[in-house]
Order: C-alpha cells, then sequence, then structure tokens
C-alpha cells in the first residue's frame, strides 16, 4: 500500500475500510474466517491441545475477542483493546514449530474461504507481521533472551 497523509483519524479509517471492502473483506467474511480458523486450530493434533488447555470449553468468548481484533486489524474499526503479547508469554509450551502450524492453518482456512486473492494476501501479510513480532516478545532473537514481562 502507498505511504498516504490522511487529514484525520476517520478519513484513515474510511480510506482502509474502503480498500478492505473492495477486496470483500467485511464483518460478516471476518466472523467466517474466525469460526473456521478456530475449527480446524481445534482439530488440529499439534496445537489444538494447547488452546484447549488454556480456552477449555469456553470458545464462544475467545471466538468473540478475536472478531474484534481481525475487525480492528483488517477494517480499523479500534474494536479491540487486550493486550496479545501477556497473554501470549504466559504460555509458556508454545514453541516456534507452533507458529509455523498456526500460519498454515491461517492460509489454509483463507484459501477455503477468502472473497478474493488480494483478501488472502491482505490477511497474510498481517498475520505473518504479528506471528513475526510475538515470536520476537516469546523467544528473542538468537543470541538475545526474551524481556519477560
Ligand atoms: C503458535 C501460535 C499461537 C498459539 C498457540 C496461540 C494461542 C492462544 C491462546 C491459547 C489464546 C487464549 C489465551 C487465554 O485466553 O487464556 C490466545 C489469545 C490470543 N491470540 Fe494467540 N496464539 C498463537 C498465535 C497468534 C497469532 C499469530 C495471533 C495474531 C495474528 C494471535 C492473536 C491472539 C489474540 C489477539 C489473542 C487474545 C489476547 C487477549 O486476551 O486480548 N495469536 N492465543
Amino acid at each position: 500500500m502507498d505511504r498516504q497523509y490522511y487529514a484525520s483519524a476517520e478519513e484513515r479509517r474510511a480510506e482502509i475500510q474502503a480498500q478492505a471492502h473492495a477486496m470483500g473483506i467485511t464483518e460478516d467474511y471476518i466472523s467466517t474466517l474466525v469460526d473456521r480458523f478456530y475449527e480446524r486450530v481445534r482439530a488440529d493434533e499439534l496445537i489444538g491441545p494447547i488452546f484447549e488447555q488454556a480456552i477449555g470449553d469456553d470458545w464462544p468468548p475467545h471466538l468473540a475477542k478475536m472478531k474484534l481484533f481481525w475487525s480492528s486489524v483488517a477494517l480499523n474499526t479500534g474494536a479491540y483493546s487486550g493486550k496479545p503479547v501477556p497473554t501470549h508469554l504466559k504460555l509458556s509450551r508454545v514453541q516456534p514449530r507452533h507458529f509455523k502450524v498456526w500460519l498454515t492453518l491461517f492460509r489454509q482456512t483463507l484459501e477455503e474461504t477468502a472473497p478474493s486473492r488480494d483478501a488472502i494476501k491482505y490477511f497474510m501479510e498481517r498475520a505473518e507481521r504479528i506471528a513475526q513480532s510475538l515470536q520476537l516478545a516469546m523467544f528473542g532473537v538468537p543470541g538475545i533472551p526474551p524481556k519477560r514481562v
């Protein structure tokens, strides 16, 4: 995306939403994406148990939160105000290979459900960037230990 200068946050939000809508990305699609992604996650033998341990049977609030998260990320709605880093730092079983699986399942879900090829790219770019920053916080960079909060 070209870097642009906006007169206001509202103008920026409207522009981001217009671009996303042009790719078919709506709140409805985000809801489908999140539901379908976590179905895959729960069925996965490697990362499913990590989620089951943290979330148990209490999935509706997690799914609702993740829909707010993705609407903030993809549509700039500002609907999510949580702190993913401390949440993930508590998940002591998670290793870098789990992130590879997470991203693979996310891509598979997009390939199956996305309204356009551009939407796949749009979500994957954002997921990869966030996965990268979570991993930096959790595992540090080689030779530099992560900062524990
Ligand atoms: C191996 C990879 C990952 C695992 C195993 C994992 C696991 C989890 C679990 C178990 C929770 C719920 C924690 C709880 O409620 O106690 C959670 C929350 C969350 N995850 Fe992940 N996650 C992973 C990667 C990601 C990635 C790549 C993203 C973003 C692109 C992400 C975004 C979030 C967000 C936004 C929350 C909610 C945080 C909050 O409470 O506000 N996660 N994750």
